[in-house]
């Protein structure tokens, strides 16, 4: 990438949950990206991480994983004494809105404490380095869900007041005004990221599209909240990493930036889609797989709609979406098709088992 004189050129980041979804393609991109620059990766490792994810990269030399929780001062402390990081950027998190509404407290221990902690952290390690610019930078990987919910109409922007409606976006709206807090009071170079719903590789199947496609392949009903009507915009995780890339370097600290894809559908409109476009790689008889559509319980509270305004980025980092959905969509596919041995460990929890393999713990 060009490289302006005011930019933040980061040496060694701290990647918090870089084993999970969005954290591995981020790291997958970024370790042969940016072979000077070291990256560590802290994931506690709860059901949602998977190191499996890393094989790429996990015997680069500017990667390290370390196993913890961003909950752990002490352990964060270490490692910022350890390795001097010039940069955090943090997605550790529990994700899956589903899981906040049955089970709300560990969303608040992660999502809100395990921030606050890193925050902490970072701002007594980066205590003399704050006032210079561009020499430390910590990127908040937030969600377009804490703005709340929308009708048929409009968008979020990036002055659209906070109105989280699930313990999910409950709490990653605390960690974000947390975040600005730390900007506001102590001056803690910020940058925060509210994105629209991901997808790609290495999602985990407790969400829409690598669920729908796992139980299409093992011709298992594919359950729809409510009527399908519900409205979400839909981002390949490539394009989301692209897009934090630029944030970690270029974005203007103190701002918020909304990253989408301006690919709006209902669920049923995407899980219909996305259910042709496996019988078409699949080689069955176009609709063959729709007949898995079964129409469960909605999700209580179930926001109803997200869109988001991402003129900034594109017009401030010129960042602008790769994928259309239907390229995204046959991509994903194929994916999970020619990835089977991560879909059956995933299936059968034998990805637990990769840390003690790997890394002899
Ligand atoms: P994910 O659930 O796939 O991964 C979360 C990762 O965080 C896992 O590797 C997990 O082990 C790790 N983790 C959880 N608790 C931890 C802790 N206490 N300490 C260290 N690591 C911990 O999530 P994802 O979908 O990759 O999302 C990553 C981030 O991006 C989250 O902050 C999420 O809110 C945000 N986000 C996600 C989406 C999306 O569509 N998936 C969209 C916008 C924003
Ligand atoms: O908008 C960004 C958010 O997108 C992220 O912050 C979250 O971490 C991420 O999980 C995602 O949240 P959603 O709740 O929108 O994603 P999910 O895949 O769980 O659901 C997408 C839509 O599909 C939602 O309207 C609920 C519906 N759904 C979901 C599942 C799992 C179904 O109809 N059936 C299902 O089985």
């Amino acid at each position: 990438m060009t490289e302006l004189s005011t930019e933040h050129r980061p040496a060694g980041v701290l990647v918090t949950g870089g084993a999970g979804f969005i954290g591995a393609n981020f790291l997958l991109r970024m370790v042969p990206l940016y072979p000077n620059v070291h990256f560590v990766n802290l994931d506690a490792l709860t059901y949602a991480g998977n190191l499996m994810n890393l094989r790429e990269v996990q015997h680069s030399g500017n990667y390290t994983f370390v196993h913890g929780s961003i909950t752990d001062p002490a352990l964060v402390r270490s490692l910022f004494a350890q390795y001097h990081f010039t940069s955090v950027v943090h997605f550790a998190a529990e994700s899956h809105v589903d899981r906040s509404i049955r089970s709300p407290l560990g969303f608040v221990q992660t999502n809100i404490n395990g921030t606050v902690a890193l925050l902490e952290e970072a701002r007594a390690a980066w205590r003399s380095a704050m006032s210079s610019p561009n020499q430390v930078r910590f990127v908040h990987v937030s969600t377009d869900e804490v703005f709340g919910s929308l009708g048929h109409e409009g968008v979020f922007r990036p002055d659209t007041p906070y109105a989280p409606r699930s313990p999910y976006s409950a709490s990653k709206a605390a960690a974000d005004h947390f975040v600005r807090a730390y900007a506001n009071t102590y001056g803690l170079p910020a940058v925060i990221s509210n994105c629209s719903n991901n997808y790609g590789p290495f999602q985990f199947p407790e969400k829409l599209i690598p669920l729908t496609i796992l139980r299409a392949l093992n011709r298992q009903q594919v359950p729809v909240y409510g009527t399908g009507a519900n409205i979400r915009d839909w981002l390949h995780v490539h394009d989301h990493c692209a897009a934090l890339d630029l944030i970690l370097h270029k974005g203007r600290i103190g701002d918020t930036y909304l990253i989408g894809g301006a690919s709006e559908l209902t669920n049923l409109a995407l899980v219909r889609m996305l259910l042709t476009l496996v019988d078409e790689a699949l080689d069955q008889p176009e609709g063959t797989s729709l007949d898995l559509i079964t129409f469960v319980a909605d999700r209580p509270g179930h926001d109803f709609r997200y869109a988001v305004d991402a003129s900034r980025i594109r017009r401030e980092l010129a960042w602008h979406p790769s994928y259309s959905i239907e390229r995204g969509l046959r991509a994903t596919i194929a994916w999970y098709l020619s990835n089977r041995d991560w879909l059956d460990a995933v299936a059968d929890q034998s990805y637990r088992n990769y840390l003690n393999e790997q890394y002899s713990l």
